[in-house]
């Protein structure tokens, strides 16, 4: 039977507006589905359909109101992300998860390279390493060097959106939650990406990556889940990756 890198299980999350008097707007809910180790989950749908909300609850960014979400972490623990302790969180951010949001929020007055490299920093390689190993990703996302010390707050949506991405590629993050992570680029640097994505994929990074393109998310996905007011809707299956594995990966659960 497969392995599955991340399960999650009849997920719901409604916002509460407590300025406008305990208003509720929901997220999204009775999601379920589960990702092989190694696969590409994509996850589509219109605009407000719950995508961002979905990945950031599994980042953990925010708290899901009920349901679980079972990640298998590199040292081979089963960590559930709705319970888990800030500390287990914020470790695991460092060690197995990473996330390229939809839209950067750069601290101020931190270089690229600087903010970049940080998480590698964090986790205890030697500085030049972090930063070659930024560098390249740079260089394949034709970032120009010229801005490699310059502030991320001041950069155009596609060049912040490549640092956003070089971050999260140039770590050692098995799983990988990818919100839009193209929307910026044109047509050659979205290309590009695809490319990274699709060697990252075969070298064995999970990933769950949200986007509008279809013909992108055919190049990539090996399943895809259709979201449509908070709720999954439809799963499609792409490749033969995931064609052997446990059906319970691709049914409708929850
Ligand atoms: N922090 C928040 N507080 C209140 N409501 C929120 C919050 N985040 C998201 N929402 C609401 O949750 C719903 C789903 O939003 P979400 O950002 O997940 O949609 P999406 O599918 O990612 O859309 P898009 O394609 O436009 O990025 C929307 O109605 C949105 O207003
Ligand atoms: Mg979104």
């Amino acid at each position: 039977m497969a392995e599955y890198h991340l399960r999650v299980h009849d997920l719901s999350k409604t916002f509460v507006l407590h300025v406008l008097h305990g208003k509720r707007i929901l997220g999204f809910e009775h999601i379920s589905f589960d990702v092989p180790a190694g696969a590409f989950a994509g996850v589509a749908g219109r605009s407000g359909s719950g995508k961002s909300s979905l990945l950031k609850c599994l980042y953990r960014t925010y708290l899901a109101d009920s349901g679980s979400i079972l990640l298998t972490t590199a040292g081979g623990q089963t960590v559930d992300l709705v319970t888990a302790a800030d500390d287990t969180v914020i470790e695991l951010r460092l060690s197995d998860i990473g996330y390229v949001s939809q839209f950067l929020r750069p601290t101020p007055r931190v270089p690229a390279l600087e903010l970049a490299a940080r998480p590698l920093v964090r986790r205890g390689l030697p500085r030049g390493e972090a930063h070659d190993r930024v560098i390249s990703y740079f260089e394949r996302l034709a970032l120009p060097e010229d801005l490699w010390d310059g502030y991320p707050i001041l950069f155009s949506g596609g060049e912040q959106q490549r640092v956003n991405l070089a971050r999260a590629l140039a770590s050692d993050a098995r799983l990988l939650l990818l919100d839009e992570p193209t929307s910026a680029l044109d047509a050659a640097l979205q290309a590009d990406v695809v490319q990274l994505l699709a060697e990252r994929r075969d070298r064995g990074t999970t990933m769950i990556g949200i986007m509008h393109d279809a013909t992108l998310l055919g190049q990539l996905a090996d399943l895809v889940l259709h979201m449509e007011h908070g709720r999954i809707v439809r799963r499609e299956t792409n490749s033969d990756r995931v064609a052997g594995l446990d059906p319970r990966s691709l049914a409708i659960a929850g």
